[in-house]
């Protein structure tokens, strides 16, 4: 089946999301049966949960909202596109929600017109080396190092952002990839995890070199 808002409207229910007030968003219940949805080929569903680490930047954009006023944002690796609408809810000038995977974006562009919000998706492989990056303020990264493959490549696309001149923010649960070395963690918060588990997250900046 091929991905498609409508596709994510007709199939998922539009829930609130513990721990973050005043959004909705299109989530997986248990009869949902994602995969007879998607089809046996496309990547894991992860677009139809909020992750630990995406949580964890909700929570520090809801406690210290000048952290987006007024900033061109992108949420990278967006799965729901929940970061990127909970900056634009508080007061982020835009936002971009960039995923690779086409399920996600489609969950993207339904869940931020499910909120009325305009979140602008986007296709490219920003860690592709040399990927053209698109100009924007801040980076919020919610939950992307999730697999060893991704760290070096998404380590060196931040570093090219923080280049020029982007600020960083990475929201992670600890998890095993997590590369603390070169992180430098900000705030702390308690978050329900995929699963349902609460369990310990921060929000991190690159460390500078
Ligand atoms: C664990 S999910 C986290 C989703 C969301 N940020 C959150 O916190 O709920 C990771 C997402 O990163 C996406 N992803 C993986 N590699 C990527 C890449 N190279 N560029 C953009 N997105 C990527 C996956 O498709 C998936 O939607």
């Amino acid at each position: 089946m091929l991905p498609s808002a409508d596709l994510i409207r007709k199939n998922l229910q539009l829930m609130p999301v513990p721990g973050v007030p005043g959004l909705r968003l299109y989530r997986a219940q248990p009869d949902s049966r994602l995969s007879r949805l998607i089809g046996a080929d496309a990547a894991s569903p992860y677009w139809a949960y909020a992750w630990g680490g995406g949580l964890a930047l909700c929570a520090h954009i809801a406690a210290e909202p000048r952290c987006v006023t007024g900033l061109r944002v992108l949420d990278l690796g967006a799965g729901s596109g929940l970061v990127g609408l909970v900056a634009l809810h508080n007061g982020a000038a835009s936002a971009i929600a960039a995923d690779i995977d086409p399920f996600a974006r489609a969950a993207c562009a339904a869940n931020a017109a499910a909120n009325a919000l305009v979140l602008e998706v986007l296709a490219d492989n920003l860690l592709a080396a040399g990927a053209p990056l698109p100009p924007v303020d801040l980076v919020l990264v919610g939950d992307l190092f999730y697999e060893r493959a991704l760290v070096a490549p998404l380590l060196a696309a931040l570093r090219r952002f923080s280049d020029a001149g982007a600020e960083i923010l990475i929201g992670d649960p600890f998890r095993e990839t997590l590369p603390t070395a070169a992180l430098q963690a900000v705030a702390s918060y308690t978050v329900e995890d995929f699963g349902g588990d609460s369990r310990a997250a921060a929000v991190f900046t690159l460390k500078r070199n």
